[in-house]
Parts: structure tokens; sequence; C-alpha cells
């Protein structure tokens, strides 16, 4: 794919890495490109990062085509800049784009697209360890009309967000609530692709344990039965015995930190088992003492322990609120490979070249 580039004269202030927070501030540049029937992709270009103008009857803003991806690139310790596995992502946004009858651009486009805007704004990407370069790939159905059909034409953009942690409290453990009303999603819908319709149906549950003071939901199935994720997570327990973690069931976002976790425990020799987990096996297990830790697994916390859950108004503590030690293992083994300081025996890095 060829590339045209226009370097913006007007670059931003760059910020502290102790005042980024989370996706506030983007880079100078981002990435464009256009699809429609007649030309597939075309137009393939890095622009100052810029509005975006599109037709008000665009099919994104009417009926929510729309996906998106979210990935890292780092600067390890010895320096080499670096992408967390590319082709994982570049694969999962084919395969919402599939779901969501849009178009997408070839997984060679789009891991070019990331590493070519990383190599032109390298130098947003924070050198502190624990910060990283945020990259948001993402799709979106343009065609203005006012028919529920999938469109016509696409754009595919990615822009960049330099990144400190992810929660406030950092790595320490966070408070849950369990959601019995609301519903992230539904079987046969969309919840195994991230879609942006999938993060609509969940703001109002975010927002009201929020208010309650809980950092993330943990969702449940339709039934209300069964464990799904928590909040923008995979959720991992650690029982007495084995380790568990729900199993892809079509309403589950296939997520990669959670592809990590689960090489690593078996690469440790851990008794890991994706299956079904009912919530009442989980408060039985708090309730004798035999739940040892509970971790959520994303791309922007890494690895996320809780500390408390509640459910049907009654707090039970997790591992005292402390981080178990299965959640720091993890942290340090995955964030050590990205750093460049632990070797990548899964071949999960990919170097960009400046
Ligand atoms: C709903 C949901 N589940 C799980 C995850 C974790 O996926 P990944 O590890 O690929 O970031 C995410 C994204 O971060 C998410 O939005």
């Amino acid at each position: 794919m060829k590339i045209q580039i226009e370097r913006t004269q007007n670059p931003r202030p760059k910020k502290n890495s102790s005042e980024l927070g989370f996706g506030q501030f983007f880079s100078d540049h981002m990435f464009v490109s256009e699809y429609d029937s007649k030309q597939g992709w075309h137009s393939a270009r890095i622009i100052p990062y810029q509005n975006l103008s599109i037709d008000p009857a665009a099919s994104v803003l009417h009926y929510g085509q729309a996906l998106f991806e979210g990935m890292k690139a780092f600067y390890q310790t010895n320096g080499e800049m670096v992408l967390f596995r590319p082709e994982f992502n570049a694969e999962r946004f084919r395969e919402g784009a599939k779901r969501l009858c849009m178009e997408a651009p070839p997984v060679e486009d789009f891991i070019q697209a990331v590493a070519e805007l990383v190599r032109v704004d390298h130098d947003w990407i924070p050198s502190e360890k624990g910060c990283s370069l945020y990259i948001r790939p993402t799709l979106i159905g343009h065609e203005g009309f006012l028919g529920v059909r999938p469109s016509n034409k696409y754009m595919f953009y990615v822009i960049l967000s330099p990144v400190g942690a992810y929660y406030k409290e950092g790595q320490k453990p966070i408070k849950i609530w369990v959601e019995e009303q609301d519903l992230r999603a539904a079987p046969g819908g969309l919840g195994a692709v991230k879609a942006g319709a999938n993060y609509a149906a969940s703001l109002q549950a975010a927002l009201k344990a929020k208010q309650k003071g809980y950092a993330q939901v943990l969702w449940l199935d339709s039934e209300r039965e069964f464990v799904e994720e928590v909040g923008t997570m995979n959720v991992f327990f650690v029982f007495k015995n084995e380790i568990v973690t729900p199993e892809l069931s079509g309403t589950i976002l296939p997520g990669g930190t959670r592809q990590c976790a689960l090489q690593l425990l078996k690469d440790w020799k851990l008794p890991i088992v994706e299956r079904k987990i009912k919530i009442s096996e989980v408060i039985a297990a708090l309730e004798k003492g035999e739940l040892l830790e509970a971790f959520g697994t994303g791309t922007a916390a890494i690895i996320s322990p809780i500390g408390e859950l509640n459910y049907k108004n009654k707090n039970y503590d997790v591992s005292n609120q402390k981080t178990g030690p299965l959640a720091d293992r993890l942290y340090k083994e995955i964030t050590g490979i990205q750093y460049g300081e632990i070797p990548d025996r899964h071949h999960w890095i990919k170097k960009i070249s400046v």
C-alpha cells in the first residue's frame, strides 16, 4: 500500500508522563484511507490530526456501523520501538468487520498503516516504563443515506494517544459491582466483536457503578447466571484447585491479553481451564475462603486485580484487597516481554525501524 505523508506545521506540546492518564491527548498525525465498491481501498494517507468531515446522514451516525481496536506501541528498555501482537488486532478487526457487514483493510495494510503512523509520531511514545502509545484503529460506514442496510463507503483511520496507567489507583486492586440489570451483550448479538454499539450499551451500568464507588462492573449473561467479563476486560478467577476464565461463548470479546495469560499459565503448568462459571460459584468460593484471586485482563490495564465484589448489595473482599501473587506474576511477565526485559518466547513483539 502506498501511503502519502503530509507532516504537520504545528506540532502539539507534549505532556509529562504523570499528566497523561488514559486517552486524553492525541499525537500530531493520523492515518486515513477510504473504501468504496468501485475503487476498493484507496487514498491511504498520514495527515495532521484533524476533525473528520462526513455526511450528517452517514450510516455510522444513525445505525452505529462502527468498529475499533485497541493496541499499544512501546519503547523497550534498549531503545527499540515495538508493537505488541499487531497481527492479532488486525485479524480481530477483520472478524468484527465481517459481523458488522463492513469492509476492512487487509491484515498487511492494517499493520503497515499502524507501523507507519507510529514511525511518523515515534517521539510521542512515552519512554517511562508503565507508559505507552495507545493505538486506536477505527472503521466507520460513512455513506450518506437513511435506509437501513450496510454502507457502501468506509473510512479506516488510526489515531494515537500517549497513555500512563489506566486506573487512577494504578495497579491497586479495584472494586467491582456485579451488574444484574443491564446486559452488555446478548446471544447472537455483537458481544464477540469490538463494535462501538457494545460500549454504548455498557455506559449506563458503568456510570451507576461509578456513582456507587465501584471502578467497573462484572457482566453476567442474559440469564444473569454466568459470569462474562469485567468492564472492558476479560476475567480470571483463581480458585483453590483451578484457575478459570469464562469460555468464549459468542457474547464475550476474545481478548488478546486473555490469550497471552492463557498461554503463560499453560507455560507455567498451572491448572487453567476455560469453562462456564456461575456467579453463585464465585460467591460460594468467596464465602468458603476458596477464591484466592480474581483479576481482569486487557490491553489498557494489562492485569487489573479485583479487591472487592458487590453482589446483591453485599460486599465481598477478594485477596484481602491486595494484589494476588498470580496477578502480579502475569503483570510482570507480560510487561517484561513488552519492554524487552524478558525473552519474547511466543513472538509477540514486532519491531518498527525508525
Ligand atoms: C469488552 C472488552 N472485553 C475484553 C477486552 C480485552 O481485550 P484485549 O485484551 O484484546 O485488550 C476489551 C478491550 O480491551 C474489551 O473492550
